[in-house]
């Protein structure tokens, strides 16, 4: 698949996913959103592919926010159409994967970039990355689901002091806020993001794919998390994963998961 915005690379059940708009902070266009949406359904239903790792392009950001020179002259119908839009196809999609997906933020991660790196099973970030949500300086709130995520990930307090604020923190301070999860040098963050990838890419798939189901169950309205947990751990007696996972235990082995 050929894509303009985006440059999608795999090896060793890897996919490294850079939206490539370097020269515009690599800001969310709807071209771009379009391509990363296409992007991750491929990655998702590719066999081969066991993790994602998404960045940016350049030294200088991971993504800058939605593009404001493509939305600034939206009405209200249109401003939420484009909410509305984003969240289906983009970031409850990236959220919803069952294919574990990491961000490495490598620079500014604002507005729909955090949005972005928030949809994502996690985060890591390089030392120079800087995170905010500064849309009400922009007289708009985040629409890609940062009202909800921030709070979800940082707490109710931060999330309204980082929004109302618009202030950027850096990533140590999101490591503190358990927005981020390791913060490396900009050299070090995709070899390790891979380095992580490669212990999950280990693991049975399947299992995987049920406990990101059973994590993502506590943060949906009307969904009893607990009893997803119980119906999914059922649902992996029943694979060829849990039946190799179990006999090379009992073999002192090592497990080779069919993935089924
Ligand atoms: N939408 C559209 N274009 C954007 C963008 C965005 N969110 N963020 C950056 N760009 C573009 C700039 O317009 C500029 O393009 P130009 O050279 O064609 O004018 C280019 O990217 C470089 O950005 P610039 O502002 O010159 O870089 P800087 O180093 O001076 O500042 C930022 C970097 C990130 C602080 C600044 O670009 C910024 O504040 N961006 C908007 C962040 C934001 O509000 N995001 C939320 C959007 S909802």
């Amino acid at each position: 698949m050929n894509y303009n915005n985006i440059i999608v690379e795999s090896a060793d059940h890897l996919a490294v996913l850079t939206i490539n708009r370097p020269d515009q902070l690599n800001a969310l266009n709807s071209a771009t959103i379009a391509e990363l949406s296409t992007a991750f359904k491929a990655l998702e239903n590719d066999g081969e592919i066991k993790a994602i790792i998404v960045t940016g392009s350049g030294q200088k950001a991971f993504v800058a926010g939605a593009d404001i020179k493509e939305f600034y002259q939206f009405d209200v119908a249109q401003g939420k159409e484009l909410a509305a839009k984003g969240h289906e196809t983009l970031f409850n999609l990236v959220q919803d994967l069952t294919t574990p997906v990491i961000a490495a933020v490598n620079g500014f991660a604002l507005g729909g970039g955090l949005e972005l790196a928030m949809s994502c099973h996690f985060r890591l970030a390089s030392d120079n990355a800087k995170l905010g949500l500064p849309e009400v300086t922009l007289g708009v709130i985040p629409g890609y689901g940062g009202t909800q995520r921030l709070a979800q990930l940082v707490g109710k307090g931060r999330a309204m002091e980082m929004i109302m604020t618009a202030q950027m923190i850096s990533a140590e301070e999101a490591l503190r806020f358990g927005l981020v999860n390791h913060v490396t040098t900009q050299e070090e963050l995709l070899d390790t993001c891979k380095q992580i990838a490669l212990k999950i890419v280990k693991n049975s798939p399947v299992a995987i794919k049920s406990a990101i189901k059973a994590i993502n169950a506590g943060y949906t309205d009307g969904v009893n998390g607990f009893q997803v947990e119980i119906d999914e751990f059922g649902t992996c007696f029943g694979t060829e994963d849990f039946k190799e996972g179990t006999t090379a235990f009992i073999e002192k082995r090592k497990a080779a998961f069919p993935g089924k």
